[in-house]
């Protein structure tokens, strides 16, 4: 699969059936990196913002596997706000992009897929600190 570079809404697809819907998510077919780890946020209440970071190098695919919440993404030079509600639909974010997420529903999960471990260095937490590296490396979002 082709390496993005820029934000996009990936439609995972969904295998209907009158048992209960499945969706899947294969590492280098459905997503444009091989999945290094998976973890998901839940129980997060309504007023709650989470996010507040981005990454050097870590590609990440966001999906809410249940209910809704936003997705905004900063490149330090514009900010666009992506609505997930749907399990069937996720949003990737290339490195080089501050994201918060909020609108929480409830009882909302929202997966994130990584090609990565955790790595606290990989982190930028401080927002000052990730306007110099956007100037310096800047993360593009593409066509409107
Ligand atoms: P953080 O990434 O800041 O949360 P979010 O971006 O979703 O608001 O992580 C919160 C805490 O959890 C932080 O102390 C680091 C820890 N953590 C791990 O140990 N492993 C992980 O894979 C993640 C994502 C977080």
């Amino acid at each position: 699969m082709e390496k993005l570079t820029e934000p996009k809404v990936i439609e995972i697809g969904k295998i209907a059936d009158p048992r209960g819907n499945l969706s899947v998510i294969e590492g280098g077919r459905t997503i444009p990196f091989a999945i290094g780890r998976v973890f998901y946020l839940y129980d997060v209440p309504a007023d709650s913002s989470r996010g507040g970071h981005a990454h050097y190098t870590d590609c990440q695919f966001m999906i809410a596997v249940s209910g809704s919440f936003d997705v905004v993404l900063d490149n330090g030079a514009e900010q666009r706000r992506y609505t997930l509600n749907r399990p069937y639909r996720g949003l990737f974010i290339p490195p080089g992009f501050w994201r918060t997420m909020d609108n929480f529903s409830a009882g909302s999960v929202c997966m994130v897929i990584t090609d990565n471990p955790y790595d606290e260095a990989d982190y930028i937490r401080d927002y000052g600190r990730f306007r110099e590296h956007a100037a310096s490396s800047p993360a593009s979002f593409g066509e409107k």
